[in-house]
């Protein structure tokens, strides 16, 4: 038989798409499910972006675009950059439109690494993190995040990682599925470690809008950092635009000028009429407001799960308030059961859809990651049947 790419040997299939799959069966076998697996907001798209993608249809832009992305987006881009960000990136030089944050990401890793080069990943984290590494024929070295810590590495594990052949650290804050993230002056000190052993440092922000404490510091805000920062982002959690497939690559323009020639061979450009809502979704100030809105609606979930928690006195799960993002991270390591099974028998017992820990990473093991981007209602329903099953066991 022909030989395939032995690389995906390596890569186990995504977790949270084989509970979706699983869930879709049972609904479709006549189970009513609540969905607390997905990482994809509840909220339409708001019908004004919608209608900016209509009228560049409608104008004509059904054709290829520029494989950079138009110049009004790119401005917005950096716009948002300086506002939110507190970083000055040149838009004609320095930014990147892309099909998406986990094409921001591809992108990036691709333009940084070589085969056999070693990447420094917290554990746990986003798989897509690593997969990538991988199918890039690069290494994963796991740097413990561990929940005593707040889910951060203590900072002598990056230094126990790293190996002669590290080239780069990827974060990811508020982080998936943790909604972890570190202070500014740690945030330092891992520059001042990049900066030391001459590493990249990819930093995945796509909620970085979506915090509930102090703004999350971006990476690329730190003193010195900006050289050798790959800032990811999309639209797809902060204006609930999961579907557009639209996001942005903020780095050197070295860098960008290798993501461009990747970007041109893949995928050419993306599509010029979802480019179009995307600059309208940046800059238009009601369009602010909404997401604004959607936030104030995450954080008034995230308050529901902890009243409840307390009010159900759950002794066999230890409820962790999220700093940012939209996941709670169950701890039920009291279980001593493995999260994949747990997350099997809650599905079935209890008809509420989750994504086991374990995905994420071997200190995801015992937890279980249960989103907030579904209604008030599922949210307070799910939790409860969750809190119910484990008191049960
Ligand atoms: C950490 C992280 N990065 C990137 C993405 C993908 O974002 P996008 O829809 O913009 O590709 C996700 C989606 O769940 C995510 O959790």
């Amino acid at each position: 038989m022909q030989r395939l790419n032995q690389q995906f040997d390596l890569i186990r299939q995504s977790a949270t798409v084989a509970m979706a799959d699983r869930i879709l069966a049972l609904k479709a076998s006549g189970k009513s499910i609540i969905g607390l697996q997905m990482g994809d907001p509840d909220f339409g798209t708001h019908p004004a972006i919608v209608d900016a993608a209509l009228k560049a249809m409608q104008d004509g832009l059904t054709h290829y675009g520029p494989s950079r992305g138009y110049a009004d987006l790119r401005t917005a881009v950096a716009k948002k950059l300086i506002r939110d960000e507190g970083v000055t990136y040149d838009p004609t030089s320095e930014i990147l439109i892309t099909h998406g944050g986990i094409h921001a990401y591809y992108l990036a890793m691709q333009s940084i690494l070589t085969a056999g080069d070693d990447v420094l990943i917290p554990d746990p984290s986003w798989a897509t993190h690593s997969n990538m590494v991988i199918m890039l024929r690069g290494n994963v070295n796991r740097v413990p995040a561990p929940a005593d810590n707040g889910f951060i590495p203590h900072f002598d594990s990056w230094l126990k990682a790293l190996t002669p052949k590290t080239r780069a650290i990827v974060l990811n804050y508020p982080s998936n599925p943790t909604g972890a993230y570190p202070s500014r002056e740690y945030l330092q000190k891992l520059q001042d470690f990049a900066a030391k052993h001459d590493l990249w440092i990819v930093s995945d922000e796509v909620y970085g809008s979506l915090y509930y404490e102090e703004r999350p510091t971006s990476a690329a805000a730190i003193e010195g950092a900006k050289e050798r920062t790959l800032l990811v982002n999309s639209l797809s959690k902060s204006y609930a635009m999961t579907g557009w497939r639209v996001g942005f690559l903020a780095a050197p323009q070295h860098v960008i000028e290798n993501a461009l020639k990747a970007g041109q061979n893949s995928i050419t450009c993306v599509a010029p009429f979802i480019q179009k809502a995307a600059a309208f979704a940046l800059t238009d100030p009601a369009i602010q407001n909404v997401a604004a809105e959607m936030r104030s609606a995450y954080a008034h979930r995230r308050e529901l799960v902890l009243r409840l928690s307390h009010e159900l006195e759950a002794e066999k799960i230890k409820v962790i308030p999220p700093q940012g993002a939209f996941y709670f991270f169950l701890d039920l390591r009291a279980l001593k059961m493995a999260s994949v099974e747990m997350c099997e028998r809650i599905l079935d017992e209890m008809g509420v859809g989750l994504v086991p820990g374990s995905a994420f990473g071997e200190q995801g093991e015992g937890f279980i990651r249960m989103a907030i981007a579904a209604s008030d209602e599922d949210v307070e329903a799910g939790f409860r049947k969750i809190v119910e099953w484990a008191e049960k066991q």
